[in-house]
């Protein structure tokens, strides 16, 4: 009889320490949106199936295949046009809340231009749209997630300005669509990367390399195709029915390397240069490029004997037009770096494609490396950038459209990704802080929900929850275990649980 009141004791004391844990545990509210993100390039193969046309990386990685690590390309990739339903069936067995996917705006018009549409690529996104709704995944379309239709990038591309009105016919056959059922719509995934890279650099599609100028131009007239989209949806659309419209920018930190004031403006100038230059002219209540960029580049094109600043301006009217008109404020977060006015520690993750604004960037040395140069694990990082855009912004809406870890192809146990796992729960952590200070944070999408085509990288860099069997014709796809931690933080709206 004393052993077991002892034992009942025991219990009784167990539980309430159980519990006082449970109460102090952060919890993600039950209508937090907890997803998964891929891109249609990079996912979907079949690329030049049932009335696709030709995008400019199809053009690429056939011209000039020796641009892709290991040479491979995106013609099959995970072969998502034939195996969405399977794609479904992950979403499901995440217990995912919403998938981010976008729309191969050469599929559904194979020039580009919207006097000829492709009803097949409209079958095709109909039929997965709703398989997600079935089982209540909600869909959010990002229009354009690098893939532009070829035909317009012989036209120019971002470069010429009527890329703004192609933009909008072909938002309108996107809206026209699929806007009775999808509600949230993101128009451009990543301007840095579709600028700064394609056309500033040679790092992605089109890999034109226009160092003066060409990234700039192309920052003026993605945000002015966005904002018209915006309006179209506002305007003619959301009055039926009913949604949400915003864009997509790659927000990484860049904090000072040391808390000197020439470290600390060389951080700013880099985030100006990063992401500031397509924020700026959308969420700012000023509008325009930022300032300090703004001068800084008037400064260097003097030097350089240019009779102007290279980098092109905005009058009040089109400040004005684009200012404001974003809904949300799509994020896509993966790390942090510490940026030096002096110090050039190499070598730089990336090269550098800045050269107006670049001074030294690097990692801390303590933090944890992912299979990607650029990528390392950055403490608490969501939570940094995210109250920096908070105040500087005027507290948008925010959703974090993308984080992910990558592994690298050739790792012995690909299914055992614990550096993946840490990752995840640490950027679980500083969501939970923003949510603590009040940020209005509504969802999560990780990225990905399966291996992909890593761009440059091919099929090198792995960041799926998912594995992807690339040998396999059937593209086989098995849950790593980071797949199952996910997929109890969702249930449990914990990180611990
Ligand atoms: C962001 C891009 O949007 C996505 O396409 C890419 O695969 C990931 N970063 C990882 O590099």
């Amino acid at each position: 009889i004393a052993n077991m009141k002892l034992l009942v004791v025991l219990s009784l004391v167990a539980a309430v320490c159980h519990a006082s844990v449970v109460r102090q545990q952060r919890r993600f509210p039950d209508d937090f949106l907890f997803g998964t993100a891929t891109a249609s390039y990079q996912i979907e193969g079949a690329w030049n199936e049932d009335g696709k046309g030709e995008n400019i990386w199809d053009y690429m990685v056939h011209n000039t295949p020796e641009v892709i690590r290991g040479l491979s390309n995106g013609d099959v990739a995970a072969d998502s046009y034939h195996n969405y339903k399977r794609d479904v069936e992950m979403m499901r067995e995440l217990g995912l809340d919403a998938y981010r996917f976008s729309l191969s705006w050469s599929r559904i018009l194979p020039t580009g231009m919207a006097n000829e549409v492709n009803p097949a690529g409209i079958a095709f996104y109909n039929n997965y749209i709703n398989e997600m709704l079935k089982y209540n995944i909600t869909p959010l379309i990002t229009l354009y997630h690098w893939d532009l239709p070829q035909k317009l990038q012989e036209l120019g591309g971002f470069a010429n300005p009527l890329i703004s009105d192609w933009f909008e016919d072909y938002a309108r056959v996107v809206y026209e669509n699929f806007g009775d059922r999808v509600k949230m719509f993101i128009t451009f995934n990543e301007p840095r990367e579709i600028c700064f890279e394609g056309y500033g650099a040679a790092t992605k599609a089109p890999i034109l390399n226009a160092t003066a100028m060409g990234a700039y131009l192309c920052a003026k007239n993605l945000v002015t195709a966005h904002a018209k989209a915006y309006y179209l949806y506002d305007k003619e659309f959301r009055p039926v029915q009913g949604g949400q419209c915003g864009i997509t920018i790659s927000v990484n930190w860049f904090g000072p390397a040391t808390p000197t004031p020439e470290d600390e403006m060389a951080a700013e100038l880099r985030r100006q240069g990063e992401w500031g230059i397509y924020a700026h002219p959308i969420f700012s209540a000023e509008g325009g490029f930022p300032k300090e960029l703004s001068d800084k580049i008037a400064e260097k094109s003097a030097q350089q004997g240019y009779p102007w600043s290279r980098l092109p301006v905005f009058t009040e009217e089109e400040k004005a037009f684009v200012r404001g008109t974003s809904d949300f404020f799509g994020v896509n977060h993966y790390t942090a770096y510490l940026v030096s006015a002096t110090e050039r520690k190499g070598p730089y993750p990336v090269p550098s494609l800045l050269d107006d604004v670049d001074t030294g960037s690097f990692p801390d040395d303590d933090w944890l490396k992912s299979a990607s140069a650029w990528l390392t694990l950055a403490p608490n990082s969501i939570h940094t950038a995210l109250t920096h855009l908070n105040n500087l912004y005027n507290k948008p809406i925010f959703y974090i459209t993308e984080n992910g870890w990558s592994t690298d192809e050739s790792r012995e146990n690909s299914l055992i990704d614990d550096d993946r796992i840490q990752y995840y729960r640490a950027s679980m952590e500083s969501l939970l802080n923003c949510l603590d200070d009040g940020i209005d944070l509504r969802g999560y999408m990780a990225w990905s929900l399966m291996d992909n085509f890593e761009w440059m990288e091919g099929y090198i860099e792995r960041f799926g929850l998912y594995e992807v069997d690339f040998s396999d014709p059937a593209r086989t796809r098995t849950p790593r275990k980071a797949a199952f931690v996910y997929k109890h933080i969702i249930k449990h709206r914990a990180v611990d649980y």
